[in-house]
């Protein structure tokens, strides 16, 4: 089957490594948007095992078009009947951009009515109650091609299900695992996240490092589709479960001042099943003392005037960037949205690369160590 994987704009080169990793083919990479072959197993493991995409979705259709009789047409030629309950809530999600075709209402309206037409001629029935499951599906048209996407996934990938308090600012998950991943974390290095407000930079580099897949805790639109089979799932999570590596020393801290925020950080952690591995100390980064040895500091210091002003990030900044100048022994890595982040450190980064958290642009800055 040919799939798509969705993840935030910055994201998708991680992205394209995971699907390697798990034996994938990932092709070309574009907007936010991973193309990859795969089968219903496959498609199964992406969801569970993938930590930086949002949504799985099986590419249905692919084709460039400039009237709504040609989307129809189009939509309607598909075989429905071989994916989904026709008892079922179908949803379509429209967008356009950059086309002949720009009202995603008629988008959405047409793509429903042609996917019913497709029902009723292969299943010869006529009332379409809509109170079985609920299949989601992505109508796109971009640059006149019109796309449209089953969702495997269903509630997007980064809510994994362990974060259900989270302190000002929360990292998305799949942005916080992509940070660890293009530091290259695997759990042999000791690792600190200096503001970790709800742990989940310290919790995603847990699961990576004991080989936890992000999605273990959660269930998938996938399991409601005709070609997923609940045993070839089951036998899927039974791989997953026994591929956990409980034997490894893992060294994770988490700092925060703020102690209410840490009481959320540590039941997160506490339900992802990494509690153990994560050493949440209460303190203020200014006082903290930090050891210069080789290890990686990742971590998300406020950015934003909700959580303090202009002067405390200045200062902040600068206290931040000398710290970071002694820990020459040590891959520092922040994240911020702050204009001028490189003046308030004092200090150039190796690298630098914009991400997106959620519609917020950041610079992901990187300090390798010397
Ligand atoms: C942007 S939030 C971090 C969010 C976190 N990445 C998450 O996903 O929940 C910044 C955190 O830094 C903490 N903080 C602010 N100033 C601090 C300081 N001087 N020392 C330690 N923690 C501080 C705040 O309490 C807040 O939880």
């Amino acid at each position: 089957m040919k799939c798509t994987a969705s993840a935030a704009f910055g994201l998708e080169g991680v992205l394209k490594k995971e699907l390697e990793w798990l034996g994938l083919h990932p092709e070309k990479a574009m907007d936010g948007r991973v193309y990859f072959d795969a089968t219903a197993e496959a498609i199964m493991r992406a969801n569970l095992y993938l930590r930086t995409a949002e949504h799985i979705y099986i590419l249905l259709e692919e084709t460039p078009l400039t009237t709504f009789d040609d989307l129809f047409d189009t939509v309607k030629a598909l075989p429905f009947a071989e994916w989904i309950d026709p008892s079922g809530v179908f949803i379509i999600n429209a967008k356009a951009k950059k086309s002949t075709l720009m009202s995603e209402r008629s988008i959405q309206s047409l793509t429903k009515k042609a996917l019913i037409e497709s029902l009723k001629a292969s299943t010869k029935r006529y009332d379409f109650p809509e109170n079985g499951p609920t299949y989601t599906f992505r109508a796109s048209v971009s640059d006149d091609v019109f796309r449209l996407e089953l969702d495997t996934s269903g509630e997007a990938l980064h809510r994994r299900g362990y974060r259900l308090d989270a302190g000002a600012a929360p990292l998305k998950e799949t942005l916080a695992a992509g940070l660890c991943l293009l530091a290259r974390y695997t759990g042999k290095r000791p690792l600190i996240d200096p503001f970790c407000g709800s742990g989940t930079i310290a919790i995603e580099a847990a699961m990576i490092a004991r080989n936890i897949p992000p999605g273990l805790a959660r269930t998938f639109a996938f399991e409601d589709l005709i070609p997923f089979s609940n045993d070839a799932f089951k036998a899927v999570k039974k791989a997953a479960y026994q591929a956990i590596n409980l034997d490894k020393d893992v060294a994770i801290t988490a700092l925060d001042y703020d102690p209410k925020v840490l009481i959320k950080a540590k039941a997160n952690a506490e339900r992802a099943g990494v509690d153990e591995d994560i050493d949440f100390i209460e303190a203020r980064f200014e006082m903290h003392k930090f050891t210069n040895q080789p290890s990686a500091l990742i971590t998300n210091p406020p950015y934003d005037e909700r959580l303090m002003n202009a002067r405390e990030i200045d200062a902040l900044y600068k206290a931040i960037g000398r710290t970071f100048k002694r820990l020459d022994q040590v891959d520092r890595y922040l994240i911020s949205s702050v204009s001028g982040t490189e003046q308030k450190l004092g200090l150039t980064p190796t690298k630098t690369r914009v991400l997106f958290n959620g519609p917020i642009k950041a610079r992901f800055y990187q300090f390798f160590k010397d």
